[in-house]
């Protein structure tokens, strides 16, 4: 791989161990991979920092980068944490698991990551058209391709974390504009409903494409929470890094014109989908969970306080999964609404925490939840709308059925 000379002496260790160390892992992953040089980025999002999943060796490496000097070139955020920063939240059982998790965030926050704890990295600061990135959370990194026409590849979280330390990544894969045009043709001649309707079509989207990019045409445009949710879907059942979604990628330029494979999704195969995921009804499930990604605090609450004002408060909880950085006003309405049954979850995510033994039976509008729980965590899962699910709570009939 060719260096510049400043590259050549980081490697040699004359910038410090950390980044020498961040760099070399860097490069010899992109060798591995065939990449000719580096590129510089401008935002490293790493993924990965669940004590859970890390354990000592993760918070090892990161300590060993700190006092090598380790310190973030750029714009840096980390993902959601196996614990929440609201310290009585009903995930945070294990005082052992929320000592460590806080040792992992000081380590992280020491190198000048930002506070961030979330899946949402993009509402921290703007990704801007054909910009590089090294993100390491698959949701983020398919919303930054296909929604903000930014350039990531999908990162292991250590390679993100070492990016933000060296301000690069290797260039390659979705960083070349030849390996971004649409190599799948999806039509959707269903209607699309919410999130829950977006998301799994990104299910069936990521189990068939494969390593290509699909183009995706729903008829009318999605909106920008639905493009988030299909992102987020097709990035777990697949690989997809990348979708264009035609009237809400910037990077759409109408349907493929080489001839691709050409796939339709119907009634039938989301109806296939919903019943695939689904291991419980909802009037079984404990909880409601939705945050999957993350919700923008400011605008879930609006929704949930119309929906209240509506319904009335849930006679179950609804749990909301927000980014660890709510702004302070929101910690007094937080207080409040648990009165009602409704708890914000700030910095972690059903995904990442524990659940065994705190619940057994969960409903999501989540697809990416639904995806990962019942797996990780051997939780039940039904899938309904929010809204849905406050009229159940009411004793109303769901408006829809299934989606
Ligand atoms: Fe975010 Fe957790 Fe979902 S990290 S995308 S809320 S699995």
């Amino acid at each position: 791989m060719y260096l510049t000379r400043e590259e050549e002496r980081i490697i040699d260790g004359e910038e410090g161990e950390a980044k020498a160390i961040a760099l070399k892992l860097i490069v010899r992953v992109g060798e591995a991979l065939g990449a000719e040089r580096l590129v510089e980025i401008n935002h490293a999002h790493a993924s990965g920092i669940s004590y859970d999943n890390i354990g000592e060796p993760g918070l090892r490496f990161m300590k060993r980068l700190l006092e090598g000097g380790g310190r973030v070139a750029v714009f840096s955020t980390y993902n959601p944490a196996g614990t929440s920063f609201l310290e009585d939240a009903p995930v945070n059982r294990d005082p052992t698991l929320l000592r460590k998790q806080l040792e992992v965030i000081k380590t992280l926050e020491a190198m000048g990551f930002r506070r961030s704890a979330t899946c949402i990295p993009y509402t921290l600061r703007q990704p801007g058209l054909g910009e590089h990135l090294a993100w390491g959370e698959s949701s983020a990194v398919a919303v930054a391709n296909s929604i903000y026409g930014a350039r990531s590849n999908r990162e292991a979280g250590p390679l993100a974390l070492a990016a933000a330390l060296v301000g690069r990544t290797y260039l390659w894969g979705l960083h070349l504009p030849e390996n971004r045009k649409p190599g799948i043709h999806v039509r959707v001649e269903a209607k699309v409903e919410g999130e829950l309707g977006a998301g799994l079509v990104g299910y069936i989207v990521g189990k068939l494409s494969g390593n290509l990019v699909p183009y995706i045409d729903t008829g009318g445009a999605l909106d920008t929470r639905q493009g988030i949710a299909l992102c987020a879907a097709a990035a777990a059942s697949g690989s997809t890094a990348m979708c264009l979604m035609r009237g809400l990628s910037p990077e759409d330029n109408g349907p493929p014109r080489e001839p691709v494979e050409r796939i339709a999704i119907g009634e039938a195969e989301l109806h296939e989908a919903l019943d695939e995921l689904s291991t419980a009804e909802p009037r079984e499930a404990e909880v409601f969970f939705t945050g999957c990604p993350h919700h923008e605090p400011g605008a879930v609450l609006e929704k949930v306080r119309g929906l209240v004002e509506r319904y009335g408060p849930p006679r179950r909880p609804l749990w909301i999964a927000v980014p660890g950085s709510i702004p302070p006003g929101l910690t007094a309405e937080a207080r409040r609404l648990r009165s009602m049954n409704i708890v914000l979850l700030p910095g972690t995510c059903l995904v990442v925490t524990r659940l065994r033994g705190i619940v057994d039976a969960v409903a999501t509008d989540s697809v990416k939840t639904a995806f990962y729980i019942s797996r990780r965590h051997r939780v039940r899962v039904a899938l309904a709308n929010l809204e849905d699910y406050f009229r159940l709570q009411a004793g109303l009939n769901p408006r829809q059925t299934g989606r």
